[in-house]
């Protein structure tokens, strides 16, 4: 079906925008935590790291700086067992170990030559666990025995380790939260946005099922006058050598036929013109107790035939501001449905009352009336209660269409009750401004 074709391209552009929104949200969210805690991280290297340092004696360095870095680490303060400071010598080898953990002295100095290989501050693996360090070159400030003091900035390094396994774990596990929460969220909102597309589709669908239905109605109308007319026609053509006069009934047809078709387009007409959402009204004050009246006498004439039995009731001096065409229009389609469906020596009822906001218009009229499933489908283009019954009648199940749409036309609604074998009841309701 071609509407699911449209469907899936409205669920592939939701989904597309909403999975490009929820990616770029979390790849945010991501950055701004990965962000944070890196630089937590730093804080706290720097932090750990003692840049500048005095000791006495400047004999200290001989020892490969062995004992000025032990005077040091005397001062230094190892934040807690996350981390360790390795005080290493211009060569990168270990002179100082400054740890909490109880692990033997070769890993230290081991650790120490591939993070002084590495230079950078970046992870490193140690002891099962994910650190992060920095090296950072001690000045110490050094006053020699006679008093002198001197600089040293070049002589020795710190390199702070911090234990970032917990990080890297929050990291990880955040990341991961993120892809579960984003593909469930997606699996949702598919879901959603499969329900809106099909709602949204749906109604497209209807329409165009609708109009189909319509074309085909409208040409297998037009089908039986058509081929009526062809048919006299080749009678007409088999007799060509008798007169006009004389071949009155083959064109009587041919005209009725032409009328038929003649009635049905103008109707098809009437119902395009009402669809036109551009059409305006021309609305004006109109005397509609006294435009039913004349309307219903009129008919009173016409019903003698069938000997049905016409009352009124009909409020006086209604006015109504709407268009007189068109009530007129309406007033005639159910005025002409009472008089073809009411039976024999049968009853038509018609009443015109107002109340405060409203305009009530009623025609009853007795019958075979109208199944109780066949209620909602009378005002359907071409609904007829039976096809074959009327085709001699000027009846294309038009009417009713035709007066719900000059009704909703003019903002009022119209309804249909009945009972079989009983009172068929159509009511219009129009708003007075
Ligand atoms: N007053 C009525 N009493 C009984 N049935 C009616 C009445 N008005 C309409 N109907 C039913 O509704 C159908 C549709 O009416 P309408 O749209 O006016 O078409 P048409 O009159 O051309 O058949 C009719 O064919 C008929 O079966
Ligand atoms: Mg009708």
């Amino acid at each position: 079906m071609m509407f699911t074709e449209l469907r899936n391209k409205f669920l592939f552009l939701n989904m597309s925008i909403t999975s490009l929104v929820i990616i770029v949200a979390f790849v945010i969210i991501y950055s701004v935590i990965y962000h944070n805690i890196s630089s937590d991280i730093e804080e706290k290297l720097s932090e750990g790291a003692a840049t500048e340092m005095t000791v006495y004696g400047d004999d200290l360095f001989n020892n490969g700086g062995k004992d000025a870095a032990f005077s040091l680490s005397q001062a230094l303060s190892t934040s807690g067992f996350s981390s360790f400071v390795l005080i290493v010598n211009d060569q990168g080898e270990v002179v100082e170990i400054d740890s909490s953990m109880e692990l033997p002295e070769e890993k230290y100095i081991k650790i120490a030559e591939t993070a002084w290989k590495m230079k950078e501050k970046s992870n490193i693996t140690f002891n099962d666990k994910q650190w992060k360090f920095e090296i950072t070159p001690l000045s110490v400030n050094v006053i020699q025995d006679n008093g002198e003091k001197f600089e040293v900035t070049d002589r020795l390094y710190q390199m702070t380790f911090l234990d970032v396994t917990e990080m890297d774990q929050t990291l990880q596990s955040l990341l991961v939260t993120l892809f579960v929460v984003g593909f469930i969220l997606l699996v949702i909102i598919f879901f959603i946005s499969m329900y809106f597309a099909n709602s949204a589709v749906q109604p497209i669908a209807k329409a165009w099922e609708n109009q189909k239905q319509f074309i085909a109605d409208a040409s297998h109308e037009l089908k039986t006058p058509l081929s009526i007319i062809q048919a006299n026609y080749d009678v007409l053509m088999d007799n060509r050598d008798e007169t006009i006069n004389h071949q009155m009934k083959w064109l009587g047809y041919m005209k009725m036929a032409t009328d038929r078709m003649t009635k049905m387009i103008m109707n098809l007409l009437e119902l395009a013109q009402l669809d036109q959402p551009t059409t305006r009204l021309e609305m004006k004050e109109i005397h509609i107790s006294s435009m039913v009246e004349e309307m219903v006498l009129t008919m009173e004439a016409a019903m003698k035939e069938k000997e049905i039995h016409i009352t009124h009731s009909i409020e006086p001096e209604i006015m109504l501001n709407s268009n007189s065409d068109k009530i007129k229009q309406l007033v005639m389609i159910l005025l002409d449905n009472a008089h073809k469906y009411t039976n024999e020596k049968g009853k038509i009822d018609i009443t015109l009352e107002k109340d405060k906001k409203m305009i009530v218009f009623r025609v009853r009229n007795t019958g075979k009336g109208i199944a109780e499933e066949d209620l909602s489908k009378i005002f359907n283009r071409f609904y007829r209660g039976d096809r074959s019954r009327h085709i001699e009648q000027n009846s294309f199940g038009l009417g009713l269409s035709i007066a719900k749409s000059i009704t909703s036309e003019l903002g009022g609604e119209i309804h249909a009750s009945s009972k079989e074998n009983n009172w068929t009841t159509f009511t219009v309701m129009l708003p007075r401004v």
